[in-house]
């Protein structure tokens, strides 16, 4: 039997969901799909904070709006932890755009628009390490930091 190889990634539960209530229902989703919240804070981010989160996609026409978007309400800022978590995350998330994402997703459950798509998730190894170093510090992740 071989076992996958258990990993981090960052979840943001985005202001449309917080907005109506859907935190609980998309941690469920997140639980349910082996994926463990072992750090989470609910957060209001500031402009420079969310361009900064974004800057891979400053260039895009949609980088603004996006920015004003994700500063617009509260946002859930979590680290899940369990095996290939990065793509089981992202699986259980959907596609970018709700109206293609697969039924029984996040996404397609709770998402309003290719902008106002509830959650966001790390694409990559080295993305997963950056965006969590971006919201938490060590201590603030139980138990250790996976080396
Ligand atoms: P997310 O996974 O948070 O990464 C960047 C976000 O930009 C993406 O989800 C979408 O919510 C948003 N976005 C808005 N317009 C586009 C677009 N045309 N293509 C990709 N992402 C977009």
């Amino acid at each position: 039997m071989t076992l996958n190889k258990l990993e981090r990634t960052l979840s943001i539960i985005k202001p449309d969901a917080t907005r109506r209530n859907l935190v609980g229902s998309v941690v469920r989703m997140l639980e349910e799909a082996d994926l463990s919240v072992i750090a989470q804070k609910r957060l209001h981010l500031s402009e420079g904070q969310a361009r900064d989160f974004y800057a891979v996609h400053a260039e895009r026409p949609f980088y603004a709006s996006l920015v004003d978007f994700m500063t617009s309400g509260a946002v859930v800022v979590q680290v899940l932890e369990g095996e290939d978590a990065i793509a089981r995350n992202r699986e259980v998330m959907g596609a970018t755009n709700p109206s293609e994402a697969k039924a029984d997703t996040i996404r397609a459950r709770h998402g309003i628009s290719l902008e106002q798509n509830s959650v966001h998730g790390s694409d990559s190894a080295s993305t997963a390490a950056s965006e969590i170093a971006f919201f938490f510090s060590e201590v603030e992740i139980f138990p250790n930091p996976i080396q």
